[in-house]
């Protein structure tokens, strides 16, 4: 009989490669994701940490540092790459971009004001000898006022902003902007006249270095890249609330002069629909006797929550021309949001990383805001998800067993460090940096708008697991994003 409140067994999953042309996509199943829960300890008390310590970031105090000095409020940040994700400096100096907005506004308005804006500092200084805020310097937007808007072919647009990416940089220095390119239509009331409208878009510009700082230039013209095209990836038509978004390319050695893009979206189901989920979604192994029932789940709400990890493959060398390919991971009825994926390769291994917060996950299914990952020998694969089979690489300090609350109210019994990290980006070497939403817990706490500090993973096969050797006790320098690679004749 089944222990009373007992855990299924997690899905099997092969890692076994397909071709990326090939027509299988992965699934994080509910079998997978109730393993996070199973890790959580049900004794934890108020404002504790109930899920396992090797996988959770040592907490944050609350008198972080701000990185822009307060100029403007900071989230997902990415650096510059080459196709294998390695990190550039540019003649010595070392850059990188940020979704950010205006103080004046609060933090949780940003969404729909948000702008890329890039930052600078001297490359080849350790992280100990920096500024505590890592030492960067504003350098501004990225994009002059209105170019972004030009792509959309309804102009009556209410608020036109640019969401995250990732930027690439070719052998002649020129660097490529990927993002996302999203115009809101909305009623006074703030409801939506009609869906907002989200681009996987492409811009290129310049970069201009000199003893005193970093100036980009160019990107003046957008390219619109990829719709949601409802087959693979859900519409604004199919589901008004649809995640399109945040891409990231890379090359696959398996693959040579291919070029990938994963991006965050959602199975193409029409809202509503109960058949999002099946056995296979559920993925429980014959006669566990920790199975739920089909029927239960579908009824449960937990049909509305559809993430999924897309894939793309570029059609010319400019990178200006895309085709979709079937997503490489599902997690329907499991979580909606799957944002931010990257590939990350190591050891032979192919790691899909993805950002996941508490309040996405479907009904009956809990785990902290925090980062995932999945292993596989391919970028599509059956990907094994990490650590106990549960998919967490890298989670906030949070206690299950206390409502979550938001970051402009935390629950007053959560751990303090619940939001202090977010958009998690996984760097060379299992280093992870991430954003602060809110450090501290009801009537106690500080909204971040900043980087935190960057911690490093030990990743190997199927486990990840904090480093707390690295920095103090874990915790690095903060917004530090070290260069791995330089590029031109001053570096
Ligand atoms: C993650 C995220 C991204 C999106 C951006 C919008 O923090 O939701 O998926 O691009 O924030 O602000």
């Amino acid at each position: 009989p089944a222990p009373v409140g007992g855990f299924p067994a997690p899905t099997k999953h092969s890692q076994k490669a397909y071709s990326p042309f090939a027509d299988f996509t992965s699934k994080w199943t509910r079998a997978d994701a109730r393993q996070l829960k199973a890790m959580s300890d049900p004794k934890a008390g108020p404002r504790e940490n109930s899920m396992p310590e090797e996988y959770t970031m040592p907490t944050v105090s609350q008198d972080f540092p701000d990185m822009s000095n307060e100029k403007v409020w900071v989230w997902d940040t990415w650096p510059l790459t080459d196709g294998s994700a390695n990190q550039y400096s540019v003649n010595g100096w070392e850059i990188i971009f940020s979704l950010v907005a205006d103080r004046k506004l609060g933090f949780d308005e940003r969404h729909v004001y948000a702008k890329i804006g890039y930052f600078y500092r001297k490359a080849g200084v350790a992280a100990k000898d920096r500024p505590a805020n890592g030492g960067w310097t504003y350098g501004g937007l990225v994009f002059d006022e209105g170019v972004t808007g030009t792509i959309f072919p309804d102009q009556s647009y209410t608020h036109q902003t640019q969401w995250s990416g990732s930027a690439r940089i070719d052998k002649g220095g020129r660097i490529k902007l990927f993002f996302t390119d999203v115009a809101f239509y909305r009623n006074a009331d703030g409801s939506d006249r009609r869906p907002y409208d989200p681009r996987i878009a492409l811009s290129t510009g310049n970069v201009h270095t000199s003893s005193k700082g970093v100036r980009l230039s160019g990107f003046g013209k957008v390219d619109d890249l990829l719709q949601a095209d409802g087959k693979y990836y859900q519409t604004g038509e199919q589901n008004p609330y649809f995640n399109f978004r945040d891409p990231f390319t890379f090359e696959d050695p398996a693959y040579p002069g291919k070029t990938f893009m994963v991006f965050e979206g959602n199975s193409a189901y029409r809202r509503g629909d109960k058949s999002v989920c099946t056995q296979q979604d559920l993925g429980y192994a014959k006669g566990d006797p920790q199975a739920e029932d089909l029927e239960t789940v579908r009824n449960s709400g937990a049909t509305y929550q559809i993430g999924n990890v897309g894939l793309a493959v570029a059609d010319n060398k400019n990178l200006t021309k895309w085709t979709f390919l079937p997503p490489i991971l599902s997690a329907n009825c499991v979580t909606d949001q799957t944002e931010r994926p990257q590939i990350y390769m190591a050891n032979g291994k192919y790691y899909l990383f993805t950002i996941s917060h508490r309040s996405t996950f479907a009904a009956g299914i809990d785990g902290p805001e925090g980062v995932y990952g999945f292993v596989g020998d391919g970028i599509r694969s059956d990907y094994q998800p990490l650590n106990r089979g549960s998919g967490l690489a890298l989670g906030s300090p949070t206690n299950l067993n206390y409502p979550t609350g938001t970051p402009f109210a935390p629950d007053a019994n959560q751990h303090p460090g619940q939001f202090q990290a977010y958009s998690h980006y996984v760097m060379p070497n299992g280093e992870v940096q991430s954003f602060i939403d809110t450090n501290g817990t009801k009537g106690d706490f500080r909204r971040g708008g900043t980087l935190g500090p960057t911690v490093r993973l030990d990743i190997r096969g199927d486990s990840a697991t904090v480093d707390r050797t690295y920095g103090d006790g874990g915790l690095g320098g903060y917004a530090d994003i070290p260069a791995n690679r330089t590029f031109g004749p001053r570096s």
